[in-house]
């Protein structure tokens, strides 16, 4: 049994709360190997900002679980040693999918967890998300669940049932849980294929799709039944042009990929929306770094000389989140 105390790592629970108060969002980015953590640290040491790291059940198997938490424990020490004295790290596992997972990242040194409950019933999802509870605040681990799926639009109107959150579930779930923050879906969802061409309108100079907006009036719901409880946005990377352009540009294929306009989570960032999580914009850039130097030195086989280029792109775009988007430089 290893407590997240013990490796100078933080809980969420403060972090959020001053995120509320002060109109900003905390970045959750997740890792998958080193260069992406050494990216997240550097970013986030010379902004000051608070920063989550998150793993997922594939990074685990990925990279093993067992190594991806030294690494964070490493995270601390490399913090440190770029001059960020009290480091404020989160280590959190993303989309938890089973007590038992959950249990063995909180008895690892994790210091948050999301049950992922969402695709079961609403009662089993309060149940499974309070056995969790239960647990973690024995260790003063905090607990991310999530009410509504994730789901593009055209799910929305396709389907009979909304997707969205109904914020009429909102107060009876989080009592019953317990759980500590929430994520709600009011449109946004994973991956770099957010929405159909379909369903976006395209601008007239650019030929660019432009999606449809977030559903702000189920947050505004949830936060009026819900008043400062910290609130998680999944499924929330903007798929830069840029980056989908050197990729298509130097042999890649991802063909009208889009994401959520970065003013959409600017404005939610300033609610109480504090915690936002991004992923496929970082595999972006490292994906756009390599095959450009893969594409223009063709005889290299150094993975330095590309995964490098790929670590400082993704600091690059770590720091513009931070800065631009969630505004939560200078707040650690
Ligand atoms: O929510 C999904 C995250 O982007 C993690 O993705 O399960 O492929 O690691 P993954
Ligand atoms: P993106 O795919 O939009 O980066 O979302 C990541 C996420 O929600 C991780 O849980
Ligand atoms: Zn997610």
């Amino acid at each position: 049994m290893v407590n997240y105390k013990d490796l100078g790592l933080v809980n969420t629970r403060e972090m959020f709360a001053k995120a509320i108060k002060g109109g900003y969002a905390i970045p959750a980015f997740n890792f998958n190997n080193m260069e992406q953590l050494q990216a997240i640290v550097k970013a986030a040491a010379e902004t000051k900002s608070p920063v989550i790291l998150q793993v997922s059940k594939g990074a685990r198997n990925y990279a093993n679980g067992t190594l991806l938490r030294y690494l964070a424990e490493g995270a601390v020490a490399y913090a440190k040693e770029l001059g960020w004295e009290k480091p404020q790290i989160v280590l959190h596992l993303d989309h938890g999918d089973s007590f038992e997972t959950c249990k063995s990242c909180i008895d690892s040194g994790f210091s948050s967890v999301m049950i992922d409950g969402s695709a079961l019933p609403y009662e089993e999802n309060i149940a499974l998300t309070k056995k969790v509870v239960d647990y973690a605040h024995q260790f003063d681990v905090t607990v991310e669940a999530e009410l509504g799926v994730l789901a593009g639009v055209e799910d929305e109107v396709a389907s009979e049932e909304s997707h969205y959150t109904k914020p009429e579930e909102v107060i009876d779930f989080s009592t019953r849980t317990g759980c500590d923050s929430l994520a709600i879906s009011i449109g946004t969802s994973h991956g770099a294929y957010k929405f159909k061409p379909e369903q976006c309108t395209r601008d007239p100079k650019t030929g660019r799709l432009v999606p449809p907006p977030l559903a702000f009036d189920v947050l505004d719901a949830v936060m009026e039944k819900l008043p400062g409880f910290p609130i998680v946005l999944h499924g929330s990377s903007s798929v830069p042009q840029e980056y989908v352009d050197m990729i298509n540009q130097y042999g890649g294929k991802l063909p009208d990929a889009v994401g959520i306009p970065e003013e959409q989570l600017r404005k939610a960032a300033k609610s109480a929306v504090c915690k936002i999580n991004i992923d496929s914009d970082s595999r972006l850039a490292f994906t756009a770094a390599v095959r450009k130097v893969l594409a223009e030195k063709p005889a290299e086989f150094d993975p330095r000389k590309y995964c490098g280029p790929a670590r400082d792109l993704m600091e690059e775009l770590y720091k513009h989140k931070i800065i631009n988007v969630l505004g939560s430089d200078g707040k650690a």
